[in-house]
């Protein structure tokens, strides 16, 4: 049985989508622990509903970032994760805590990276004129947004898009391409090589 941290900071539509995916799919995993940063994180009732165990490390109270992400890192050790999953995680994280969970933790990112790094990526796609968008299952590297891409998804950007109806139409496919993504690794189908992803369904 692997262990999956999932980390968020609000909203955990996609948390969601991987602790449902991995019940209907009885994956050889269980979803260890649910960590936010915010005691206000929507997310949290979701994962306690579904008997997950939550924990909050409240960002905020902290002084450094140094001092936040290393709280973090013992709190999510607790659970000996294989993998951790950022997952609409609010943070800029240090290099040192990157580099703790190199190779076993991944991220999501609303864009085709390496386009529209950052936040308001659906605004940025729509500023651009870019024809297609999408999503981007990643391993986190100590780049912001950057990483060893392990599974994307693509949406047609249509004339009428707002930043809401567009932002939907990537949602929608993020709720598909994460947990299927970390399905991958936990049945051992991805490896990393030279830098890169490596995947082999
Ligand atoms: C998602 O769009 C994810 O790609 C981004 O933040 C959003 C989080 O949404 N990193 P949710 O909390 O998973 O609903």
């Amino acid at each position: 049985m692997k262990n999956i941290v999932i980390l968020i900071s609000g909203r955990g539509s996609n948390m969601e989508a991987i602790v449902r995916t991995a019940q209907k799919e009885k994956w050889p995993a269980r979803i260890a622990a649910v960590i936010s940063n915010r005691a206000d994180a929507a997310g949290l009732a979701f994962a306690a509903s579904h008997g997950i165990a939550t924990s909050v490390v409240e960002s905020k109270s902290f002084s450094s970032r140094e001092a936040f992400d290393a709280t973090l890192q013992k709190e999510i050790d607790r659970y000996a994760p294989d993998l951790v999953v950022l997952a609409g995680f609010m943070r800029i994280l240090t290099e040192a805590f990157v580099n703790h969970y190199a190779g076993r933790m991944m991220n999501i990112h609303p864009s085709l990276l390496p386009s529209f790094k950052g936040l308001h990526t659906h605004q940025q796609a729509l500023k651009m004129g870019v024809k297609v968008h999408g999503a981007t299952v990643h391993f986190v590297d100590v780049e912001l947004d950057h990483g060893p891409v392990v599974a994307q998804a693509a949406v047609p950007v249509l004339p009428d898009d707002t930043e809401n109806t567009l932002g939907a139409r990537v949602l929608e496919q993020e709720h598909i391409i994460y947990p299927r993504a970390i399905r991958w690794f936990i049945e051992g189908k991805v490896r990393l090589e030279g830098g890169i992803a490596l995947v082999q369904d």
